[in-house]
């Protein structure tokens, strides 16, 4: 099993280009099984999440051309067929083929995981929404059967903002009959990214990026085009980095409004950053005052930046509390990082992080999830000595070519067997 090594200490200095959004673009393939004939996507990040999906387009009879980061699908011989697991279960995301087989073919057969290691994970909303479509869901273990005879618009109000089941709920909706309007719709700039796909295949959606979205769905829909906006996690990530160990470090191609909560909080524990078009410039900041953080759905601090946060957080001088509302356990990572020599102590859904804690390297830490992995990348990074991570292709499925674009700017990491 391939390991990641870092040499920590160095400074950062030079340019990480971001890349496409993955928590865009895995709603986007999916998406574009509703044209009759293709679409066309840009700015697709070569991650292992869209290898997957790409995987289950070909099950679907779909083919595809990719011509550096832009993906032509071809849905002229879509064909409906039941999800294998050993592919969904690989990636939550493959929930969004629900909504648009249901759309297209009123039937859907798949099967998938609930939980990993940030929570529950349920997707109570989703099915809530195609029920109020007019679908039946039936679960048998984890596979779900659903069905409609048609879907009718509806009214839906979601009881969480959920980024899945708004997109969902969307999906499924370009093709029931009438007017949908989703409630208390998340506001994260995916569903902006999906919508204005669907837009462009011809669906009339208006209010993405609100609260209440409106999609007049029944028309046949094709010749999508969009790009994936850049992904605001990776660039939030990189930024927070630029924070713990940059020099002058340039984070280009990014949607600053896109961050805006992230980089509040970096102002707020004394980090200062020169803002430019689509770019931040950022250096480390000596002197980190401890603060109190609490996650919340968009425009809010954002969940999926807390842990490498944290990181940053084990270097303020004081004691720091972050407050985790979107999922019920998303501190493994930051319980992992007192291998190094944090100091941190995690209560339900209530993190204290004790600094200022210099950190040392650690020997095969084994990576919990996505951005937990990203947060040791980063403490590793400012450690003292040599960091070995296991587990990493759960690192490997949100961040593009994150070993070139640290090495690029100075960092020694490497991929060992
Ligand atoms: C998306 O997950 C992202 N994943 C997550 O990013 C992100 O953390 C999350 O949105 C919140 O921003 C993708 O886009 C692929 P939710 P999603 O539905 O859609 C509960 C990463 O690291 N909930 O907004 O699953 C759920 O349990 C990943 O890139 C229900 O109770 O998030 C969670 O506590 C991690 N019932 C909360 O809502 C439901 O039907 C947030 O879920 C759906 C969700």
């Amino acid at each position: 099993m391939s390991k990641l090594k870092i040499e920590g200490g160095n400074l950062l200095t030079g340019t990480i280009n971001i890349s496409g959004a993955k928590n865009s673009a895995v709603a986007l393939l999916p998406a574009s099984l509703l044209c009759f004939t293709k679409s066309k996507i840009y700015k697709v990040p070569k991650i292992r999440d869209i290898e997957y999906l790409l995987k289950i387009l070909k099950i679907l009879n779909c083919t595809y051309e990719i011509n550096n980061d832009e993906i032509e699908i071809n849905t002229k011989n879509l064909k409906n067929a039941p999800i294998p697991e050993e592919l969904s279960e690989q990636m939550r995301a493959s929930y969004y083929f629900m909504g648009t087989l249901l759309g297209r073919f009123k039937h859907v057969e798949i099967s998938f995981p609930g939980g990993c290691n940030i929570g529950a994970r349920p997707i109570d909303l989703h099915i809530k929404g195609f029920e109020a479509l007019g679908a039946t869901v039936t679960k048998i273990k984890n596979k779900y059967i659903i069905d409609a005879k048609e879907l009718i618009g509806t009214r839906i109000y979601l009881d969480f903002a959920s980024v899945g089941a708004t997109i969902n709920i969307m999906l499924a909706s370009t093709y029931a009959k009438g007017e949908t309007i989703i409630e208390n719709a998340a506001r994260e700039p995916e569903i902006v990214n999906v919508a204005s796909y669907l837009i462009s295949m011809g669906c009339k959606i208006t209010g993405a990026g609100t609260s209440t979205i409106i999609i007049e769905g029944g028309k046949k829909l094709d010749n999508g085009v969009t790009e994936v906006f850049p992904d605001r996690i990776e660039a939030a990530t990189y930024v927070i980095l630029g924070a713990l160990i940059g020099k002058d470090l340039h984070i280009k191609g990014l949607i600053k409004d896109h961050i805006n909560a992230v980089l509040i909080k970096l102002k707020d524990v004394g980090a200062s950053f020169t803002v430019n078009p689509g770019e931040i410039i950022i250096s480390k900041c000596e002197e980190v005052l401890p603060t109190k953080l609490v996650t919340q759905v968009y425009p809010g601090f954002p969940t999926d930046a807390q842990q490498p946060f944290t990181v940053l957080l084990t270097q303020a001088n004081g004691t720091s509390t972050i407050t985790e509302n979107i999922y019920e356990s998303r501190f493994v990572s930051a319980n992992l990082l007192k291998q190094m020599g944090a100091k941190t102590k995690s209560q339900k859904n209530i993190l204290t992080i004790k600094g200022k804690t210099p950190l040392k390297g650690a020997k095969n830490i084994e990576v919990p999830d996505l951005r937990g992995g990203a947060a040791l990348v980063l403490a590793a990074l400012i450690a003292k000595g040599t960091t070995t991570l296991t587990n990493i292709s759960l690192i490997l499925r949100g961040y593009e070519d994150i070993v070139e674009k640290l090495t690029n700017v100075g960092a020694k990491i490497e991929i060992i067997e």
